[in-house]
């Protein structure tokens, strides 16, 4: 395995569609595993393929003791109940704000085999991490969510340089994803 360079705002691919993955080969399990060990590197809960530079719809994750890698991901259902919380992103370094997002949702997926799963998120924070990726897939961030003021702030400390580089992540801050 090997850990891959995770790009950071303002490069491009972030905001580019990542395509359909046809091919369930031994390259697109290798891209899963180096994804899940750069991402547990960076000390995140989700990295999306957009991330290291690769336009496929792959993502990774990992929440307590669960772990996976979904390809090809399609929302199902969200539930209308919302939950409010602080949320970062590995692209946005040191960068986080409150994001609103469904408490639930449920996929369809890929494994990384090419066998098709219905997901349903076991907890809230899944279901941030699960839609968060999912943004990233169609080039969507999470500064996108933010309220007005919030994202009109962190634009301001992105241009002033303050992305952090990869950094141990302080007690009580939430996995970036
Ligand atoms: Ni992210």
């Amino acid at each position: 395995m090997s850990l891959l360079s995770i790009r950071l705002f303002g490069d491009p691919v972030l905001r580019l569609r990542a395509g359909e993955v046809t091919d369930f080969d031994d390259a697109l399990r290798r891209l899963a595993d180096d994804m899940l060990q750069t991402m547990r590197e960076a000390d995140g809960a989700g990295l999306a393929a957009n991330q290291v530079g690769v336009l496929k719809r792959l993502f990774t994750w990992e929440a307590g003791d669960e772990h996976g890698a979904f390809v090809n991901p399609e929302v199902l259902e969200t539930s209308e109940e919302i939950q409010e919380g602080d949320e970062g992103c590995l692209s946005f370094p040191g960068l986080f704000y409150p994001t609103k997002r469904p408490l639930r949702v449920s996929l369809r997926i890929n494994d990384v085999h090419g066998e098709e799963h219905k997901i349903e998120s076991a907890t809230p924070l899944q279901a941030r991490i699960f839609l968060h990726e999912l943004d990233h897939l169609n080039g969507i961030l999470f500064i996108d969510h933010l309220a007005r003021h919030d994202r009109k702030e962190a634009m301001r400390r992105i241009r002033n340089g303050e992305l952090e580089h990869p950094r141990p992540r302080p007690e009580g801050e939430p996995p970036p994803a």
